[in-house]
């Protein structure tokens, strides 16, 4: 019983209307007739109560029929509102979607689109639109769009998310994120092409913006460094210089005044050659750390402090400031010439706070390796950074020194290279700490490499 009222629910609303029209009727002239043969027994009688009973039946039918038709045509209308309801807030949808939408037919003819599609497009009405295919219009990409709907119809797989450009007539080139999907019916068969585009033009336009000023920091942090590592490589050659020019005008006046002694002349040729075999290093030094896109390489920890104060020892001695660095020697793959660059952007740093400093000098450089990363800590005696500018410190520009003395942007190179590079951290603080019983204060770099994520050359 309650399975039989469930299934009479599930039925549609004109079966249900018939059926219960049908079960009245039947009900109805079987009750009637057999009340009336019970009760009246004279035929005429019964004549005429037929003929009322079927008035009767008509009225009451009538009336049924009534009642059920209206819960029909309400019914319908309801539908029909819902249905009209839902039309609205689908085009509501994908009108203030933030997307651009199309769709087409098995044969790439356009049945429906939103008003960005028009206007990407650059058409005005969806008159103009609906009904043609892409090979109407004056697109540069139409062949390029046709052959995606079909690999996507034929194969009835999405193509998701991939870069293609559009160029209608007079308008200029626009980069688009694409993604195109079958549409089925019912049965799973492909009748169309749905398309969902974003507009990212002035996004890669913004990215292109960024990554030319990125370059440009970096041309001049290069230069700058460039400036430094000239008055070095100066620096470094004037000895052996003065000593291959001391000895070859010793060798030409000794000629001239025809005293010349062998042992001596080859004495002085071997220092002229060890002296210029010197320069010729220092050369391969500097080139190797300006050499584009070195690989990663094995580097020890006392080999790269080694190099890296090679490269700036002139500033150091001058100004007598001592680096102190950890006995431990640790091996580790990464890219020598960044932390190299990085470092040195730190030291020189620390040699500029020394500036009006007269204690003792110290640059101390601890590395060391903790679970998968390497930790650099680099820490100086010169007072530290204020508290008031050292969340400024990593930001371009930023600077405290004299327009010739500094641009601001040692720290956001370096920060650049450890994060984007080296998948690292770069950390800065003032620390007070003890060394040889005297009581200091500094600035402290701890830089976090994780050596397994290193990436590739950017
Ligand atoms: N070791 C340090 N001690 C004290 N202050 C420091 C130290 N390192 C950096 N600073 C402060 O951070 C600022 C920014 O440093 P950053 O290296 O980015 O630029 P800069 O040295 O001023 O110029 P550039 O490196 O471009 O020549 C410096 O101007 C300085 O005020
Ligand atoms: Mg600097």
């Amino acid at each position: 019983m309650i399975r039989g009222i469930k299934m009479f629910k599930n039925i549609s609303l004109p079966l249900k209307i018939t059926l219960i029209y049908f079960l009245f009727s039947l009900l109805w002239i079987y009750f009637s007739d057999s009340i009336i043969n019970i009760l009246v027994k004279d035929l005429e009688k019964l004549q005429f109560l037929q003929t009322i009973k079927g008035w009767f039946f008509i009225s009451l039918s009538s009336i049924l029929l009534y009642l059920l038709s209206k819960k029909l045509f309400s019914y319908v209308e309801e539908e029909r509102d819902k249905l009209a309801k839902a039309n609205e807030l689908l085009e509501k949808v994908l009108e203030n979607a933030p997307v651009i939408i199309f769709w087409k037919s098995k044969k790439g003819v356009y049945l429906g689109c939103n008003t960005q599609f028009l206007e990407l497009m650059n058409l005005k009405s969806k008159d103009e639109l609906l009904g043609k295919t892409d090979s109407n219009f004056a697109i540069n990409e139409k062949e390029d769009y046709i052959s995606d709907d079909m690999l996507v119809m034929s194969t009835k797989q999405p193509k998701l998310n991939y870069i293609e450009t559009i160029t209608p007539k007079d308008k200029t080139l626009k980069i688009l994120n694409t993604s195109k999907v079958p549409l089925f019916d019912k049965n799973g068969s492909v009748i169309g092409v749905l398309g969902v585009i974003q507009d990212i033009t002035e996004e890669i336009e913004k990215q292109n913006q960024i990554k030319s000023q990125e370059e440009l920091l970096i041309q001049q942090s290069k230069l700058a460094s460039m400036g430094e590592m000239i008055a070095n490589i100066a620096h470094q050659w004037r000895q052996p210089l003065s000593v291959i020019s001391t000895l070859s005008t010793g060798m030409k006046l000794q000629k001239e005044l025809n005293i010349s002694n062998e042992d001596y002349e080859k004495q002085s040729l071997d220092n002229i050659n060890a002296n210029a075999q010197y320069l010729s290093k220092t050369i391969d030094d500097f080139k190797n750390f300006f050499k584009k896109d070195n690989p990663k390489s094995s580097i020890n920890t006392k080999t790269l402090i080694d190099k890296t104060i090679k490269l700036i020892d002139s500033r150091l001695k001058i100004r007598d400031i001592k680096i102190v660095q950890n006995d431990q020697e640790i091996e580790f793959d990464s890219y020598e010439s960044e932390i190299i660059q990085v470092l040195i952007n730190l030291i020189n740093n620390s040699i500029d706070a020394f500036e009006n400093i007269n204690t003792n000098k110290y640059i101390f450089i601890d590395i060391k390796k903790v679970e998968d990363n390497l930790i650099i800590e680099l820490k100086d005696n010169a007072g530290g950074i204020s508290s008031e500018i050292i969340d400024r410190i990593f930001e371009p520009y930023f600077t405290t020194k004299s327009e010739d003395k500094g641009t601001g942007i040692g720290l956001y190179m370096s920060k650049e290279i450890i994060s984007k590079h080296l998948k690292g951290t770069i950390k800065a603080a003032t620390v007070d700490f003890n060394y040889k019983n005297e009581n200091y204060t500094g600035a402290l770099f701890t830089i976090t490499i994780p050596l397994n994520k290193i990436s590739t050359t950017e």
